[in-house]
């Protein structure tokens, strides 16, 4: 399948990982992109460049409206489930977090039953698999540590039922880490983002815990492409991939490289804080399920952060 032609549904489409991907997606011969999102943790101005293009349709609306998804799943031919509520939410507003991860793909599905032909790729995460010392399969036990975890590997495991029980074409992808441009640096997660603006700012990045925990950081741009593979693809249907580049670091070593990096001073030391709630310690995934599909990231660990410095700094310019 190409996506020539198509509507196409992404949900959480304003946020960081969906906005990048409506713009991969607007350069091609789609019909239509619709992007929903109710803006609890993004920005208009994420899609602000979109909003005059005639392939291009906001609706501010609400993933966990059953109605509202019948009818946009009726008017599209593929659909990106990224709406979620996020780690940070879920310590906050437990209900909130069930009600989006779980909830809002099952209206997908359900809605996929009144059009059996539409094609879903739901966007899960490596926080339902935990830690381990070895890389981890996609059939490794899951055993996540938060609530976040918890509320994804359910909604995973409600993509597999349904596409096992009731034939819905959907597929689930695994993120682990990613970074680039429109990753919300003021926030609480995202690290990369958090330590270049700090450290752009003249500020010490900030570490929680011992900073030996290990990270996969990927490419936002490969995230996307890796989805839109497992779209175009009917082998994939009713199968789960991780997907991840293969940069393995510690947090000491992202502080270390940032600072050496971009820091005015180089001799600036990183602050350390307590640890999180129920962090992921070593969440490394097996990846060779994609790589067998042949995907390959495309951008090095350097190149990304390269991009991600450049938009961090013109957007702490451009609000000063
Ligand atoms: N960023 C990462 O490192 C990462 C890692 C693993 C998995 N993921 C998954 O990727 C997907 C996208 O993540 P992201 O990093 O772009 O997050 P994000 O928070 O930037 O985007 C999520 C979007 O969903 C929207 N949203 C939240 N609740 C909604 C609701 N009830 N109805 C409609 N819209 C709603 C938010 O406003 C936001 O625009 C999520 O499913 C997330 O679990 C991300």
């Amino acid at each position: 399948m190409t996506f020539s032609n198509k509507v196409i549904l992404i949900t959480g489409g304003a946020g960081f990982i969906g906005s990048n991907m409506a713009d991969v997606l607007i350069k091609q011969d789609v019909k239509k992109i619709i992007v929903l999102d109710n803006f609890c943790a993004s920005k208009k101005e994420n899609i602000a460049h979109l909003l005059d293009n005639p392939k291009f349709s906001l609706v501010t609306g609400d993933v966990r409206d059953p109605e509202l998804i019948e009818e946009l799943v009726q008017k599209s031919d593929i659909v990106f489930n990224l709406a979620a509520s996020k780690l940070v939410v879920a310590l906050e507003k437990p209900r909130t977090d069930l009600e989006t991860n779980i909830i809002g793909i099952f209206n997908v599905l359900e809605a996929a039953r009144k059009k059996p032909e539409v094609r879903i790729v739901h966007a899960s995460t490596g926080s339902v698999l935990g830690s381990s010392d070895k890389p981890m399969p996609e059939d490794h036990p899951p055993k996540p540590t938060t609530l976040y975890g918890i509320s994804k590997l359910t909604g995973e495991n409600y993509c597999r039922f349904y596409a096992k029980e009731f034939g819905i074409k959907v597929s689930v992808i695994r993120y682990f880490h990613v970074f680039g441009p429109r990753q919300d640096y003021a926030g609480k997660a995202g690290v990369i983002n958090i330590f270049l603006s700090r450290v752009l700012q003249g500020q010490a990045p900030l570490i929680f815990g011992t900073g030996e925990q290990l990270r996969c950081f990927t490419f936002v741009l490969d995230d996307v492409e890796a989805t839109l593979m497992l779209a175009s693809r009917k082998d994939t249907i009713g199968e789960t991939y991780n997907v991840a580049a293969e940069t393995r670091l510690s947090i000491n070593d992202l502080a270390e490289t940032i600072i050496e990096k971009y820091a005015a001073d180089k001799t600036m030391k990183p602050e350390y804080g307590p640890a999180a709630q129920g962090e992921n310690l070593r969440p490394v995934p097996d990846t060779k399920k994609i790589e067998n599909l042949g995907f390959r990231p495309k951008y090095t660990f350097e190149q990304g952060l390269e991009i991600t410095k450049n938009w961090i700094a013109e957007d702490i310019k451009n609000k000063n």
